[in-house]
């Protein structure tokens, strides 16, 4: 990579000022259900720790459009990065102004200050240069280890890089070089598997990777537009109307560059997303006309597995089926524990996957686990990321 590292900066005695992607799912009663992206920023953390730096955190979480929330304060996730650093965390109910600086200004080597949700402020989505001022003057040095927030260009993942020395943190550093190589340089057989429920989000995935890839295996709500463009029909399944001729072509583009392109052949039907649904597994040239595709059935599991099991390099994007709901979720369960068995380098590239496999409890048996939604689709189209550039190149 050719971004400065956290590890080029001299940072002890130093304010630091570390963008983690800290935006974590929480329950009714605010308790944090996966804290995989708090772990995930743990090791650069701790070298700051470990290095004498002052360490001030500033994350966003949710969504709360520049307005003050309370269920989305950051004060359970400080908690938890409490427990997880076996050390005190100072947590603070702004991240900006006088507050915080007073807090930062009483911080001494080797402590760590949480700063209250980046989102509260309208001028951090906007990308306020005021803002992005006001979140620099709490420090001297800028790490940004959030890879999951790097697509957007807001006051904390690029603003504040372009005021302050920056680098990038050992997460942002790994996602980069693992998903990186993955996609430049595949070690071959590579198979591709995407699911999920729409084509529209995974258009500039297959335009990157149709080339590169040999196999492309397509499951979950986004196989129907690519079965309906080959003639089936599909029933009440998701249907992206505009985008059959684009499946089409996808496929004639496929065939001449010798990509495999791999669609269900069976598919489990219902008559509603529902644990209570009736449902069977048909052949997809007989799903019914009142019945909707929910999972890929266990013939196109059995095939689906066979690729995989043939591949040095595979990438997942995407569920197979309904997988929230149990009835619906053997595709995605089957194909997420022939991933986790293959030898092969094995890359799961976030949102619902990352939380599929972490769900299944087999995360660590993969190469990587992205934790990135939007950032590591955005990465796998091929495109250069905002935060990412925004940092300081290597000397
Ligand atoms: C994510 O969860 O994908 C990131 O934290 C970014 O969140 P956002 O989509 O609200 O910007």
């Amino acid at each position: 990579m050719n971004k400065r590292s956290v590890k080029d900066l001299d940072v002890e005695g130093k304010r630091v000022l570390v963008r983690v992607d800290f935006n974590v799912p929480l329950d009714e009663s605010g308790k944090i259900t996966d804290d995989t992206r708090i772990k995930a920023a743990i090791p650069t953390i701790n070298y700051l720790i470990e290095r004498g730096a002052k360490v001030i955190l500033v994350s966003h979480l949710g969504r709360p459009k520049g307005k003050v929330v309370e269920k989305l304060r950051l004060n359970p996730v400080a908690q938890r990065l409490s427990e997880l650093l076996n050390r005190k965390v100072i947590k603070t109910d702004d991240c900006i102004g006088e507050e915080p600086e007073k807090a930062v200004s009483r911080m001494k080597n080797r402590n760590v200050l949480l700063l209250e949700n980046v989102r509260f402020h309208p001028g951090e989505t906007k990308n306020d240069p005021e803002f992005a001022k006001a979140l620099a003057k709490l420090a001297d040095l800028y790490v940004n280890d959030a890879f999951g927030a790097a697509h957007r260009a807001h006051a904390s993942t690029v603003g504040v890089a372009e005021i302050l020395p920056s680098a990038a943190g050992f997460l942002l550093e790994k996602e980069i070089t693992t998903m990186g190589k993955v996609i430049q340089n595949p070690e071959k057989p590579f198979t591709v598997v995407l699911g999920g429920a729409k084509v529209k989000d995974k258009i500039g995935v297959i335009e990157n990777l149709l080339e590169k890839a040999d196999n492309l295996l397509i499951g979950g709500g986004m196989a129907f537009t690519f079965l309906k463009a080959l003639g089936y029909e599909v029933g009440k399944s998701l249907l992206e109307e505009d985008k059959i001729d684009m499946a089409r072509g996808f496929l004639e583009k496929g065939k001449k560059l010798n990509t495999n392109i791999v669609l269900p052949r069976d598919v489990v039907v219902a008559d509603r997303i529902s644990a209570d649904a009736e449902h069977k597994t048909v052949d997809v040239s007989q799903i019914p006309n009142a019945l909707m595709g929910v999972d890929i059935g266990e013939k196109t599991v059995e095939e689906f597995v066979k690729y995989i099991n043939q591949s040095k390099t595979v990438l997942w994007n995407g569920p197979m089926g309904v997988f929230e709901i149990q009835a619906f979720a053997n595709g995605t369960k089957q194909v997420a524990e022939a991933i986790a068995r293959s030898n092969a380098t094995t890359i799961i590239g976030g949102g619902d996957s990352a939380a599929a496999v972490e769900k299944l409890g087999i995360a660590d048996q993969m190469t990587h686990v992205s934790t990135g939604g939007g950032a590591s689709l955005m990465f796998l189209e091929g495109k250069e990321l905002p935060a990412i550039k925004a940092l300081d190149d290597k000397e």
